[in-house]
């Protein structure tokens, strides 16, 4: 199986981001988490950031936005070279359209389950999208603990992916560490985000090898 790390710059240092992703060579994407202080408690950067981003970067963007209305700002990241874009289900007014959009652009489509969101509702929208973002702790902020609580989720997922034979990535978001790695994978993710395990190591690249291994162990 595919096994994808992408740190998240969120833990990097903002005043060296070319610097940083150097020290990320070996990162499948580089995860970009866009937050605006309204959808989460939390502000981080925007639109231009990410245009020079992906000016400067040799690993394609995965860009998580956590902001309200994704339909009228989300296509604009697929413009600005995000590899793939994914937005949070209860923020879009029209998710299915939002999807077709960005995969117009040449993104990735991306749809993100906040810890008590159902997935129920979006079962049946899979073939829409390219990858699905299980939040693994409440978005807004970097360092926090796993929730194994959100396990069988996303192995419900899992599951209907695997049965319906879709080509859709799971992806894991927040307390992704060398120890959560093993149980995320176990319920079927396949791309998993990590910051601050990331980059508090002294070697950002060897924490990538590790949290790899650890993930097919
Ligand atoms: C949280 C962000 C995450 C965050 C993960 O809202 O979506 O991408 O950077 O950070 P760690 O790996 O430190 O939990
Ligand atoms: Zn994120």
């Amino acid at each position: 199986m595919t096994t994808r790390i992408n740190p998240s710059i969120l833990a990097a240092d903002f005043a060296n981001l070319e610097r940083e992703l150097g020290r990320i060579d070996t990162a499948d994407l580089v995860h970009v988490d866009v937050m605006d202080n309204h959808f989460v408690p939390n502000l981080t950067f925007g639109l231009h950031m990410v245009r020079r981003l992906h000016e400067v970067s040799p690993i394609p963007l995965d860009v998580h936005l956590m902001i309200d209305d994704p339909d009228r700002w989300g296509p604009a990241y697929a413009e600005a070279g995000a590899q793939s874009v994914t937005f949070h289900a209860e923020a879009a007014g029209e998710p299915v359209a939002l999807a077709r959009r960005l995969r117009a652009l040449g993104a990735r489509a991306g749809i993100a389950l906040k810890p008590g969101t159902d997935d129920a509702p979006y079962i049946d929208l899979l073939p829409e999208f390219d990858q699905v973002l299980v939040m693994t702790v409440e978005p807004g902020f970097g360092g926090q603990a796993f929730i194994p609580e959100t396990m069988p989720k996303l192995a419900r997922l899992a599951d209907v992916i695997h049965e319906a034979g879709l080509d859709v990535w799971l992806e894991v978001d927040g307390g992704i560490t060398e120890e959560t790695i093993g149980i995320a994978a176990a319920a079927g993710a396949d791309t998993f985000v990590a910051g601050s395990h990331v980059f508090n190591g002294e070697v950002p690249a060897d924490r990538i090898a590790a949290l790899r291994a650890a993930a097919s162990a």
